[in-house]
This record gives C-alpha cells, structure tokens and sequence, in this order.
C-alpha cells in the first residue's frame, strides 16, 4: 500500500511513529506560516501539519493545496498540546507533522462542500461520487454490505441457495408497468426486465430446490417516491413443503441477523401480528405505523339516534361513524385544519368533522347537534380531554378508515410524534383481501399478485362468486409504517391456477400465451410452496435512519427515474435504432 495507516488510526501511543497516510485534503487552516490540514479517507480525519522550519520544501508544496486534492504524507506522530486536542476525532489527541509531500492529483472546485447536509439532491445525483465521499455516505453503503453478507450467512446455515434469474425475462404481472428490451435477434420482440423474480422462483421449487433465496434486481415502471426506486433489490425467498408460520419464522430470523449487523440491537420476536381487516379497522391502514396510539375508534351507537344528520344519516345507510383522539392538539392553527380538510377529500371524505376542547369548553361547529348523552358516550369511549382535538368521519367503512388513517399519519407528522424515536415497531399483517374490484377497468384483479392462494374456508366463496369476501393466504411485514416485506402461499394445483386466471379476467388464450409456461409446470408435480420478498432498500433505510433509499444505493435515479450523473436515459443513435426494429414517435427522437 501506498500508506503506513489509514486516517482513523492514529493515537497517542502511536507518537514518535514515523508514518505515511493518503487520502483528500478536507480542509486547510493557514496559521501565519504553519499549515494545517484535515486529511481524509474513507476511515475518518487526521490532522496533518506542515511547518517550514520542520520541512521547507514539503511547506512550501503545502500552499498550493485546495480541498480534495489527493496528497500522500510522510511524517513523525506527534502528541497535540492539551489545549488543541480535539476531544470530537477519534485522532484528535495527536497530528503528524509532516516532512514529506506528494501531491497525487489535483481537483477541480467541488460543487458542494463535502462536510455538511446538502439539500440540493439533484447536485448530489450528479457528482454522485462525490456525495459518496462523505462520510455518512459512505458509512451507508458500509451498513449496506454488513446486512447483505448478514442475509446471504444467515440463510446460508439454514440450509437455503442462492440461485441468480434471469434479468432479461418475461413480463411478470407485480401490478406495476414493465420495462421493456427490444430483441435484435427476434424482429418485433421485446423482454421485460423482472418487476420480481416471482414466476422463476416458483420454477424452482417445481425444479426441487426446496430453499432459495437471492439478493435480486428488481425493475418497475412507476411513480417514484422516496421510499420507491424503478431499480430495486429484494431478498427474495421461497420454500417448498412450508407452511404460513414456517416462512413467518425465517423471515424474522433473517431481519433479526439483517438488524444485528446493521444496527447493532437485538430484535425481539415473534413480532405481533394482526389481521388485514384489525389494521384497516384501528389504524386505517394496511402497514400501521404503531409507534402512536390515536386509533380509529367506532363512535356509531353513540350517534345512531343524533340529532347531527351528517352521523345518523350515514349510520341509517349501513355505514360508520368513527373518531381519533390528537391528544394535546386542540393548538391545531385554522390553516391546518383547511390542509387535513383538503386531505380528507383528496381521499373522498365529503367533510372532516372535529372538536376542540379549549377552556374547558367543547368548539365545533356541529357539537350543537350532540345531545348530553352523546357527549358523555363520546368523551368516554375517546377518553377526551383539555387540550384535545377529536375528528370524524362518517361513511362506508373502508372509506373512513382510508380517511382517517391519512389524517391520522399527516397529524403525527404536524405533531412530531415520531421524530427521535427510536422504537423497531415491527409487525405483520395478515389475511389480505385475495382480490380487489377496480371501478376504472371494471374487473377483479389480484392483490398481491395472481399466484397467490386462497385461504382454504374461503375457497367455497370464490366458487359461489363472493370474490371481495375471499382472504388470501398473504402476509406484509411491516416496520414502523413501512411496508418491508410481502409474500404469500401459492397455488400449486394448475386447475386452481387456471381458475384464478379467469377470474381476473385472462382468457384461455392469453393464459397460454402469457402464462402457459407455469400452468404447464404446475402440471408436472408442483410441491405445495410459498415465499416472501423483502424490500432491501426499505430495511436499510430504516436501518441507517435515512430519510429516503435513494440515500443507502450508490448510484439511484432522481424521482423523474433519471441518471443525473450519466445523463441516463438518453437518446440513441438511428443505426442502433434500426439494428432493434424501433421507430421512436414524438418525445426525444434519436439522435
Ligand atoms: P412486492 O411487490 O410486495 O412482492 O415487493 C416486495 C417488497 O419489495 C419492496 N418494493 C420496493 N422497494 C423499492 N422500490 C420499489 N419500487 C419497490 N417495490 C416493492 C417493498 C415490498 O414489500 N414477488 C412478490 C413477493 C412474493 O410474493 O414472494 C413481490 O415482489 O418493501
Ligand atoms: P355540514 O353539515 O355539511 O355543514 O357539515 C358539518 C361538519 O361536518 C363540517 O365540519 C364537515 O366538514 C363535516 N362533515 C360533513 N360530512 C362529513 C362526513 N361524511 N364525515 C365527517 N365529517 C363530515
């Protein structure tokens, strides 16, 4: 190595050491003559001193240095005076006074300092391998490799094999749009690229590899946001002869390994576990952050008789009245009220009822309409209180609770519930609806995805057509309100599959053409399966407490899916073009 120590190695014992370190000036201090450097490296800081009666010539090269040139110093450890330790370094109690400089290479001005949060993210995508020498960065990608080597040790010594797929694939159906790769060798044809390797793991466990994970690529064209990236990773799963619990408890095993190493704590299991339907119906949402209470409360026998309309009309139709208590926040101002009206019908709500209890007093335009009863039944079941503010919602029930678990989360955020916390709420939800009606396309689709099974006692439903009744046997894992992981029990039996198919509305011939290869498979002596795949990028987010996973992968894309830094994606030359058989229509032509 071209270095005696790396820059985070140095302590008082190693004084009177002659050394030599490498790395990028971090910063320079010019002390009328004497000079001081921070010199970096992936490790950490060190001090690095030129002084001209120690070494002329090494000083006089100093004065040319600028931030992150690339030097290597030779020099002897010195102990730093009391009064110019610097308690914050790891090295703080020494310098090297240095008596050899080279100066490896030079560097342009960075475009961001390199020692400070930078919100501009866009400039960060760009020179991304300089937002990559900081050290949080850097101390991500580190947390980022200890939890994979975790994942592949931890399922290694249960007996699991990786098994890489292919990446230029067929279009799996995971519910987002696929990238597409045109086929030169086949005139018109096209790959998907995997929204998950979903069918080729099922392939094999028909091919008997009973135990397969994979640290796998994943590609889907969708919206982006901060916790979504076109280009993923999972930790992918699947086991053969298994039953539900049997992949609950791996999953877990392997997220206690993944936190061990990342984070350094011990995560408590079996992880509790709650029903689709409890999810939606106390917390109003399917990844119920449960680090706060505020829980959706059913307030529909108080009102069934009220005087308000609003209440007792919605009951009369079949439908619900339920509450959440924001503890302490009756201070809400009058233009927060008008954001999380807005949300509330953003998400359908025709109105957001609410109460504010100030001096004792109960202010809201419709407390006129309660009776004392109904104040008493309601103070009681909510537990209100001076300085609490209560909202309703009224309506088909998987609308209120839609409604009130987006207020419920936006008025955490505006009270700062979760900020500093450092819970591990981990949970699963379980027994999710096998199918949802979209109004838009007019059909049934899959939940989860078409592969997965059917509980058994609902199976008599999906005969009978009850199909929004039908709970499938899928699970989510959740970690404080963000969904890390889901996977479910498969079909097996290829007449079940086939049905499934019609059901979502894909005919004989389609099923052929899109899903032959599976059926087909199905045929030849399927074992019973089932898997998980669990978001990477998510856990390790969470892991390094990053605000977004574009900040825990090197090189992501912005929210527009774009590759700042290599100008991806781009136009391409008319010959490569025609070489694929593509046309492009409107947008950016070929260049
Ligand atoms: P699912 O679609 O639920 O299941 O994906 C599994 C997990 O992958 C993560 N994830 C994402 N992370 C970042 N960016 C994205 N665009 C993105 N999309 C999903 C989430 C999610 O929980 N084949 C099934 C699994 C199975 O049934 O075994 C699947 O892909 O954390
Ligand atoms: P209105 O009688 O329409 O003036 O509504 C009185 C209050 O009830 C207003 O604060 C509305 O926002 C609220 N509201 C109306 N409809 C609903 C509903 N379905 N759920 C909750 N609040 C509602």
């Amino acid at each position: 190595m071209l270095r005696t120590h790396h820059c985070a190695a140095l302590r008082a014992e190693n004084v009177g050491q002659t050394v030599t370190l490498c790395g990028w000036v971090h910063s320079r201090r010019d002390h009328g003559g004497v000079l001081f450097v921070d010199l970096r490296d992936r490790e950490g800081v060190t001090q690095v001193v030129f002084n001209p009666q120690l070494a002329t010539a090494a000083a006089e090269a100093a004065r040319g240095l600028r931030a992150e040139f690339v030097i290597r110093v030779e020099g002897e450890v010195v102990r730093r005076s009391p009064e110019t330790v610097n308690a914050k370094l790891p090295t703080g109690e020494i310098e090297v006074a240095v008596k050899a400089l080279a100066i490896l290479n030079r560097s342009e001005v960075p475009p961001f300092p390199l020692d400070e949060a930078i919100s501009n993210e866009d400039l960060r995508l760009e020179y991304r391998y300089l937002d990559l020498r900081r050290a949080e960065m850097f101390r991500n990608l580190a947390v980022r490799h200890r939890v994979v080597k975790a994942v592949r040790d931890y399922f290694d010594s249960e007996g699991f094999l990786e098994v890489e797929t292919p990446i230029l694939a067929k279009s799996t159906p995971e519910g987002a749009r696929d990238f597409l790769v045109p086929s030169r060798l086949n005139p018109g044809r096209f790959y998907a690229l995997p929204q998950a390797p979903q069918q080729f793991k099922q392939l094999l466990m028909v091919a008997g590899l009973e135990r397969y994970f994979q640290i796998a690529k994943c590609f889907r064209d969708e919206d982006l946001r901060a916790d979504r990236q076109p280009e993923f990773t999972q930790v992918d799963v699947e086991v053969s002869f298994l039953e539900r619990d049997d992949i609950i408890g791996w999953t877990e095993g392997v997220l206690r390994a993944m936190f061990k190493a990342g984070l350094g704590v011990e995560v408590p299991t079996p992880f509790p576990r709650m029903s689709y339907r409890e999810a939606m119906d106390r917390f109003g949402s399917d990844k119920p952050d449960t680090r706060f209470g505020m829980e959706l409360t059913d307030a529909g026998d108080i009102f069934r008789a009220s005087g308000f309309k609003v209440f007792r009309e919605t009951l009369d139709k079949g439908g619900v009245v339920k509450a959440i208590n924001a503890k302490g926040f009756a201070c809400v101002t009058t233009g927060q009220i008008e954001r999380l009206t807005e949300l509330a019908k953003r998400h359908g709500a025709k109105g957001l009822a609410f109460i504010k209890v100030e001096g004792g007093e109960w202010k809201s335009p419709i407390v006129k309409f309660f009776s004392e009863a109904e104040k008493k039944g309601l103070s009681e079941r909510l537990g209100i209180e001076e300085g609490d503010l209560v909202l309703f919602g009224a309506d088909k029930w998987s609308a209120v609770c839609e409604v009130l678990g987006r207020i419920r989360l936006e008025i955490a955020a505006m009270q700062k519930l979760t900020e500093g916390s450092r819970a591990l709420n981990f949970l699963w939800v379980l027994d999710f609806p096998l199918l949802d009606f979209s109004v838009e396309e007019n059909k049934w689709n899959a939940v989860h995805h078409p592969f997965t099974r059917p509980k058994a006692e609902d199976v008599p439903m999906l005969d009978k057509g009850e199909y929004g009744a039908v709970r499938a046997e899928a699970y989510d894992v959740v970690l404080n309100g963000v969904e890390i992981g889901g996977g479910s029990l498969r079909i097996h039996e290829p007449d079940l599959q086939a049905k499934m198919f019609g059901i979502l509305g894909v005919g004989p011939e389609q099923q052929e053409a899109m899903f032959g290869h599976i059926i087909k498979a199905l045929g030849f002596g399927a074992p019973p399966h089932g898997g998980i795949a669990l978001g990477l990028d998510r856990a390790v987010m969470l892991i390094c407490g990053a605000e977004s996973i574009r900040d825990v992968m090197a090189f992501p894309k912005n929210n527009r899916g774009q590759d700042l830094m290599c100008d991806a994606p781009s136009a391409v030359d008319a010959k490569q073009l025609k070489e694929i058989y593509i046309r492009t229509v409107g947008g950016d032509a070929a260049s």
